[in-house]
């Protein structure tokens, strides 16, 4: 490989595992770093992360992608970062070190935090989602850090003495690239800050009287940046020194870039631990009737911001998961297709995985997930089918949500993320929606996002419609499912939810 080659790295600090991809100037793979980092169930409806794995992970991992591709750092023009939103780190700014485990965005604890304070509010839940687009939830950063400075012993003091800060997986991974405690840079970017219910979606700064209301001194914050710029160069990993750190898009807004999803209307949906829907809806922020969030998409440097609604889904393939390590019906996740396929249909069946309550477009954190329909005919394989139809039927009731709110009937959905390799859950998705679904060529759309994020930022790429010409379609689905038997099951599915409230006593 020529020595003045350049690329582009994106590091996708994710739910599960941490990568790093590493992109030529088409857009194409070149080589991959992954390494899973463990998962934290303490109590029933909390998941931590060690902060340390993590940022160990994504050390690793930038090492296994630079010697994959056989490549050092003078060929990176620059890196981007992705990451699950939401999860939410604190740690000391003079040590480095983390007072608490990650609470990761799943995590459903802050329940009674969220009923405390929605309940303080004249205007209840609506006052946060007018400012901040988000709904007071369990799932925004929020309550996670209100609950480690409420329940770790002295961590309240530190935050108020100015020694604490905060960070969503983009910020901790920026801070240690960039130095730690020798200088390392404190900056999350506009999409990220979206998620934590702090930030103004329309001015795109921290409300002092959210973060009052939540007792959060604002020290504790980190600087709100674009999308796209020089955020800072790497330092102390030895791996990536003085290679700027130039893009960061939380991971679904990235998978949305990397889909060219640029146009107000379009809309992807990534089938990950979870499972997002975002519609880009331009320029202004739109405000859901239906159970969706407002978010920010991105901005590009100076840029005006560009803003979406999403359906955020808390459980598809982590379901997928549950099956394999907590009940040993399939020995790999890939097994799943198959054993679904060994029956016909569901049999009736029906797998609501309200595992961190209901998110889009219920929010009740107090749902907890339920199996139902169950008969002696039923066996293993259509309790694999039910696990494999409740992704796409999550999938549809955001997508009406969507349509609802927008006026704008989905036309196509554009897909990616792991789940997309199950053809038996793709077609079902095309004919449980009754439109079709597009697979582009490089399914790693939100590493790619990132990369172009970055790419952008340092003159790698000139702008968005460098993206739209490199994207590429893989394999499309076509809805072939009888009309009158996906309207009966659909029903099914919507009852089987109605099973799963009120569960929290
Ligand atoms: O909001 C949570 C989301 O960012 C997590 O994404 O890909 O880990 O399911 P993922």
């Amino acid at each position: 490989m020529a020595e003045d080659a350049k690329f582009i790295m994106a590091i996708d600090q994710g739910t599960t595992s941490s990568r790093a991809i590493i992109f030529n100037h088409a857009g194409e793979i070149v080589a991959v770093g992954q390494e899973e980092f463990p998962q934290i169930f303490p109590q029933p409806g909390w998941v931590e992360h060690n902060p340390v794995d993590i940022w160990t992970s994504v050390r690793n991992v930038v090492a296994q992608a630079l010697a994959n591709a056989q490549i050092n750092r003078h060929q990176l023009a620059a890196v981007g970062i992705t990451n699950q939103r939401e999860t939410t780190i604190v740690w000391d700014k003079n040590t480095g070190e983390p007072v608490y485990n990650a609470i990761v965005w799943q995590d459903a604890r802050t329940g009674s935090i969220v009923r405390e304070i929605a309940a303080g509010d004249p205007l209840g839940t609506e006052r946060y989602r007018q400012i901040t687009g988000e709904n007071i939830s369990t799932y925004p950063s929020a309550t996670k850090i209100k609950w480690i400075l409420d329940n770790v012993p002295g961590a309240r003091e530190k935050a108020e003495a100015g020694d604490l800060y905060f960070g969503t997986p983009d910020t901790w991974v920026l801070w240690n690239l960039t130095g730690g405690t020798e200088g390392g840079v404190h900056v999350t970017d506009v999409t990220n800050a979206s998620r934590t219910l702090l930030m103004d979606v329309r001015t795109l700064q921290w409300r002092e009287d959210i973060c009052k209301d939540f007792g959060i001194p604002m020290s504790m914050l980190p600087e709100i940046k674009s999308s796209s710029e020089i955020y800072g160069y790497g330092r102390p990993t030895g791996l990536l020194i003085d290679t700027p750190v130039a893009g960061i898009l939380g991971d679904q807004q990235a998978a949305t870039f990397g889909q060219a999803c640029f146009e107000p209307g379009m809309v992807k949906n990534t089938y990950g631990t979870g499972c997002f829907t975002l519609m880009n809806t331009g320029a202004e922020p739109v405000f859901s009737k239906n159970g969706l969030l407002t978010t920010v998409l991105y901005k590009l440097g100076d840029n005006k911001p560009v803003y979406a609604l999403e359906g955020s889904i808390a459980v598809a393939g982590s379901l997928v998961q549950w099956i394999r390590d907590n009940l040993g019906l399939i020995t790999k996740s890939s097994e799943i297709e198959d054993l679904a396929k060994s029956v016909d249909d569901n049999g009736g069946v029906y797998f609501v995985p309200a595992f961190s309550g209901l998110f889009a477009p219920y929010w009740r954190d107090e749902a907890r997930g339920a199996i139902v329909g169950l008969t002696r005919y039923a066996t293993k394989g259509h309790i694999a089918r039910a696990v494999e139809e409740s992704t796409a039927f999550q999938t549809r009731e955001v997508v009406e949500a969507m349509n609802a709110d927008s006026g704008i009937p989905l036309a196509e959905l554009k897909v990616d993320g792991g789940m997309t390799n199950d053809e038996l859950l793709m077609q079902f998705q095309a004919d449980i929606l009754g439109v079709d679904v597009v697979r582009p060529v490089v399914v790693e759309t939100t590493a790619l996002g990132a990369a172009y994020a970055a790419g952008i930022a340092v003159g790698y790429w000139s702008g968005t419609d460098d993206v739209i010409a490199n994207w590429q379609e893989g394999k499309r689905w076509s809805p072939a499912l009888d009309k009158t038997e996906v309207e009966r099951t659909y029903r099914l599915w919507k009852k089987a939810v109605t099973r799963t409230f009120d569960w929290v006593d």
